[in-house]
């Protein structure tokens, strides 16, 4: 089976359970796993930030730093394609009580104009107050799009003139990371916070990193004991996160290759209208009226390749660390009999 749905559909690889089974665990809702703790100073150092917290998922870290950066009747600003607010469930009102202000970005990246123009005055009391605002990079609806950095940079200095606070969702940060050449830690120079998933393109089965200053992320493992995630020998999980962090992040340049050429092979495709540019490990394309999504999924899924519909005209292939060289020949010559 070539399972191009996500990046989170990938397994531990051998080096990797290894490391989980090798874990040293203790129960870490009393800071005493050294797993969990290796990983999160491992994290914090990374972005040179001071403190890191192991969450259970990319959307509960997201939905923490929402809930730690505001209060209710606050107003975040945010894409409307962003995760955090399409994905995740209406979290930011169930959790925060906050309202949104949502912006259309290029491919669901934003720019500085956009958010300046959206800060709400602050003598209005009609007006919720603006505290947040949210990034999200790479861009997952956006076809896996790279922000530039000079516009973070720019949104950032926005924020310091009106004292709001700047959340990155990188659950894809690292693809962006190996397309330019940017450090970790120059993204924890600007955010105040910052998301990192473990389980997509880095391979690990469970969990993501909520990363920032010591007191936000104290006020952060607080919320996340109430969210139900204080977890106890979860070293075992931290271990492979570790693990990711170490050995997975340059060979994600692979799966941007491997992206680029699935890319090739749909251009010959006559029914594919267009192909979303290729900036990491995500590839969105069109059909035309010929092959709506549904039909074209279920004859991918006959040759045995897994994809999801985006829309009815719309599909989504990602490449990651379980796409083999052998999976890449046999993709190829299904699709060209096509
Ligand atoms: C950009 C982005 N942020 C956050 C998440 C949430 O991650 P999780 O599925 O671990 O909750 C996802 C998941 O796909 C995502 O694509």
């Amino acid at each position: 089976m070539i399972d191009l749905r996500s990046d989170t559909v990938t397994r531990p690889t051998a080096g990797m359970l290894d490391a989980m089974m090798h874990a040293a665990v203790g129960d870490d809702v009393f800071g005493e796993d050294p797993a969990i703790n290796d990983l999160e100073q491992y994290a914090a150092g990374l972005f040179n930030k001071e403190a890191a917290l192991f969450c259970t998922s990319g959307t509960q870290a997201n939905q923490i730093a929402v809930k730690a950066h505001t209060q209710p009747a606050e107003e975040v600003i945010i894409d409307r394609l962003a995760h955090i607010y399409y994905y995740e469930g209406g979290g930011i009102a169930f959790n925060s009580g906050c309202s949104v202000c949502l912006l259309e970005g290029d491919r669901g990246r934003i720019t500085a104009a956009q958010v300046k123009e959206h800060i709400n005055p602050l003598d209005d009391p009609h007006r919720p107050l603006t505290r947040l605002v949210c990034i999200e990079n790479t861009m997952n609806k956006g076809g896996g799009a790279i922000y530039d950095f000079n516009e973070l940079v720019r949104i950032e200095e926005v924020c310091r003139q009106h004292g709001l606070k700047y959340h990155l969702d990188g659950a894809r940060l690292f693809n962006a990371i190996v397309e330019t050449g940017k450090k970790p830690a120059d993204f924890g120079r600007i955010f105040d916070s910052v998301s990192i998933c473990l389980s997509k393109g880095l391979g690990a089965p469970v969990g993501s990193l909520l990363i920032g200053d010591t007191d936000f992320i104290r006020k952060a493992r607080r919320i996340r004991k109430v969210l139900g995630g204080g977890m106890r020998q979860a070293g075992f999980l931290a271990a492979a996160g570790k693990y990711a962090l170490l050995n997975h992040i340059d060979r994600l340049k692979e799966d941007h290759l491997k992206a680029r050429q699935i890319g090739e092979m749909l251009k010959k495709l006559p029914f594919v209208s267009h192909i979303v540019p290729i900036d990491t490990n995500m590839i969105f394309f069109h059909l035309d009226d010929s092959m709506p999504s549904d039909t074209f999924l279920k004859k991918l899924r006959r040759r045995d390749i897994h994809a999801l519909a985006l829309s009815p005209q719309v599909v989504r292939f990602v490449t990651h660390l379980d796409i083999t060289g052998d999976m890449m020949e046999t993709l190829e010559k299904r699709l060209s009999a096509f």
